[in-house]
């Protein structure tokens, strides 16, 4: 069995590969393109940005990542573009016309993880926004031009793309319509990259392997092999299973398959709640959300992860699944200590249920970052109030980067319970002792958190001018 993958039209075969190739290294070191560049080489800067193309319903969908932190067993069945697959016959390609028209590089190191993140942008929308150039570069840092050109550019470019891309889509379709059922196993003695083609078929896999590394949009396990060395002998990648990443929506609550991406996860979220949506929006970059999954950040157990605290304070329950064995629990109860999870080797993050909100719950949460995007927490809070006549009847309350894991404030939920917004001001939350770490001092995070209690309170009491920075 070989990786296969789409390049400038034809298919690709490697028949062999260490399971911990990184994309970036493929494509810089064996296939010798080296307009992708490699700078912080973990996910921040954006100068490796390649795009990736898969079918969806019948369409080819592209999405930008950063090929530093991705695996290329990670690419298999799909459509890769690098820049130098962007001109045709010497023309430039119109955002890199674009760049050049309005002035847009300099040095030049950042240039093609901008351009394909635009070339990715006008390939999703036809009509752009300021807002949505900004967003699809927040991953994307340039040290020397300043960003003012390289967004005009995106809006000039992006505003009606048309490309060869677009002229060849139905031939890209039909060359990747022929690898679409197949799963993937590529061995070397005991090493192994596997990508399930399957649900059920990952579930066997993983419980067959309980010692393989899972690794799904990679943007944690990525950094494992490029920053901290840890080789990753043996892989068993969720992302190939189409039915492991699916969304369903019920009247009562959203199920979220832990294969589902952040960006395949962030609109049905945002209307559950639009905090949650909003949160979500400054999570890592769109390279981030586009491969990183609400399963990974719920599975690597992280105390700072985004997701777990807004998920507990909704309530959220988790399906884990062994083989064909599955069991359930409130999301709350995974979280046992610091690095240690209710998890079994071999075990998968299989589903999470969202409950929707009634009609007397309130959600509110609030990120806390040195930058806006592209941070992780020092601390978020969530909180989600039953409000009756102005009187709180229930409260959940989670944070994270206040202990060793997403909890709850106990305490606080209980105080505030039966108190009206208003004398609920005067609660103080003291169910947490934080740490002081480079993201922030234990008495920052204190105060803070006892502001977004406050901010939440106010918010919800209709205060507008609440004073309290949280963005
Ligand atoms: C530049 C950058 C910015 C980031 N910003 C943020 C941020 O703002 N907020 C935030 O919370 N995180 C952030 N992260 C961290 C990361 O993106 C998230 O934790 C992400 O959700 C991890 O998901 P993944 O699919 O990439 O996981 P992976 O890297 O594939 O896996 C992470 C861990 O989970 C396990 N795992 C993955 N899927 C499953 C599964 N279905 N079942 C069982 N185990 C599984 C893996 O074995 C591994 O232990 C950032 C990362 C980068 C590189
Ligand atoms: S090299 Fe910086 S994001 Fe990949
Ligand atoms: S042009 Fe030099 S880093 Fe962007």
């Amino acid at each position: 069995m070989a990786l296969q993958f789409l390049r400038r039209g034809k298919l690709v075969r490697v028949e062999h590969f260490a399971p911990d190739t990184m994309l970036l290294d493929y494509l810089r070191l064996t296939e010798r393109s080296r307009g992708t560049k490699e700078g912080c080489n973990e996910g921040d800067c954006g100068a490796c940005t390649v795009v990736l193309g898969e079918v969806r319903q019948g369409r080819m969908h592209y999405r930008a990542v950063n090929a530093c932190i991705l695996f290329l067993g990670q690419i298999h069945g799909k459509e890769l573009i690098t820049v130098e697959d962007l001109a045709v016959g010497g023309k430039l390609h119109p955002v890199q016309q674009a760049m050049v028209d309005l002035h847009a590089s300099q040095c030049g190191f950042c240039t093609p993880g901008f351009v394909m993140s635009l070339f990715a942008l006008g390939h999703a929308k036809q009509a752009v926004s300021r807002e949505d150039v900004t967003t699809a570069l927040a991953g994307n840092l340039c040290r020397c031009t300043g960003y003012r050109p390289i967004i005009d550019a995106g809006l000039k470019a992006c505003a009606s793309l048309r490309d060869k891309f677009h002229e060849d889509e139905q031939k890209a379709v039909a060359a990747l319509a022929g690898l679409s059922a197949m799963d993937l196993l590529v061995a070397d003695g005991a090493d192994f990259f596997a990508a399930p083609a399957s649900a059920s078929a990952l579930a066997a896999m993983a419980a067959r392997h309980p010692q393989a590394r899972i690794v799904s949009g990679a943007t944690d396990v990525g950094l494992w092999v490029t920053k901290l060395l840890r080789p990753q002998r043996q892989i068993i990648y969720t992302g190939r299973a189409a039915d492991f990443a699916q969304l369903h929506d019920t009247p009562s609550a959203l199920f979220i398959d832990g294969g589902a991406t952040y960006e395949d996860a962030a609109a049905a979220l945002g209307a559950l709640a639009p905090d949650l949506g909003a949160v979500m929006q400054r999570l890592g970059s769109t390279q981030v959300r586009n491969s990183g999954t609400i399963g990974g950040n719920i599975a690597n157990g992280s105390p700072i992860g985004d997701m777990p605290p807004m998920l507990i304070a909704l309530d959220a329950r988790l399906e884990l699944r062994q083989g064909s064995e599955t069991r359930h629990m409130p999301l709350e109860q995974f979280f046992i200590d610091y690095g240690k999870q209710d998890r079994k080797p071999g075990e998968l993050v299989w589903r999470l249920e969202v409950p929707k909100l009634r009609a007397n719950q309130h959600f509110k949460a609030f990120k806390v970052t040195k930058r806006f995007d592209e941070d992780i927490s020092a601390l978020l809070g969530a909180f989600r109030f039953d409000i009756e006549g102005g009187i709180i009847t229930a409260a959940r309350i989670a944070f994270g980067g206040m202990a060793a894991t997403p909890k709850r404030a106990l305490k606080t939920e209980a105080a505030l319970t039966g108190k009206s917004l208003e004398a609920a001001l005067d609660v103080v939350l003291d169910d947490y002792a934080p740490i002081s770490d480079m993201r922030a001092s234990a008495a920052y995070r204190s105060e803070t958190a006892q502001a977004l209690l406050k901010k939440a309170l106010l918010e919800l009491a209709g205060e507008k001018n609440t004073r309290v920075i949280a963005a």
